[in-house]
């Protein structure tokens, strides 16, 4: 929002611009806010899941994550149950130690690294599936 309206302001400051070079009022005309506005998408404000969406890893992850439970507690942008995923990869950094100490915390189960409320244990997972999981979480980066 803050940018678009920037953004409207220099294309005004422009128009003005052409008006005092000489273009007259029919170039402050067509050089108005609302024609240049679908092109200011601002980059920015792009969701997580935008970002990361076509991304191998994101993909597998996701597909994983939505076949067992971890969705009911945790979400991308906003903390649940859980962290929010994108609050997990700021705390981790993205090395395969970190991806095996966490899909293994996944299963097992834990608690105290982001309150008191536990995480149960997923004995039913394999270190395989939880790694894809954890691959897809640490690679949602702002
Ligand atoms: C019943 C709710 C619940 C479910 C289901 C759940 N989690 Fe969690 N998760 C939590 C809570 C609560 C924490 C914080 C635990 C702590 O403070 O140590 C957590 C923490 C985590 C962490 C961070 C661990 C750390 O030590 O920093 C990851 C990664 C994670 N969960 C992934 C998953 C994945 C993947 C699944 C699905 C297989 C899943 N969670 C299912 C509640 C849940």
């Amino acid at each position: 929002m803050k940018i678009t309206r920037s953004l409207n302001f220099g294309l005004l400051a422009l128009a003005g611009l052409a008006f005092a070079c000489g273009g007259g009022e029919k170039a402050a005309e067509t050089a108005t806010p609302e024609a240049a506005a679908p092109a200011a998408a601002p980059a920015q404000e792009i969701s997580l899941e935008d970002k990361y969406k076509d991304d191998p890893i994101y993909i597998k992850g996701l597909e994983k994550l939505k076949a067992s439970d971890c969705t009911s507690c945790h979400m991308v942008e906003r903390k649940i149950v859980g962290p929010s995923y994108a609050d997990v990869a700021a705390k981790y950094e993205n090395t395969e130690e970190n991806v095996t100490m966490l899909a293994q915390k996944v299963i097992a189960g834990g608690v105290g690294v982001w309150g008191e409320v536990p995480m149960p244990a997923h004995p039913g997972l394999s270190e395989e599936d939880a790694k894809d999981m954890i691959r897809y979480v640490l690679l949602l980066k702002k």
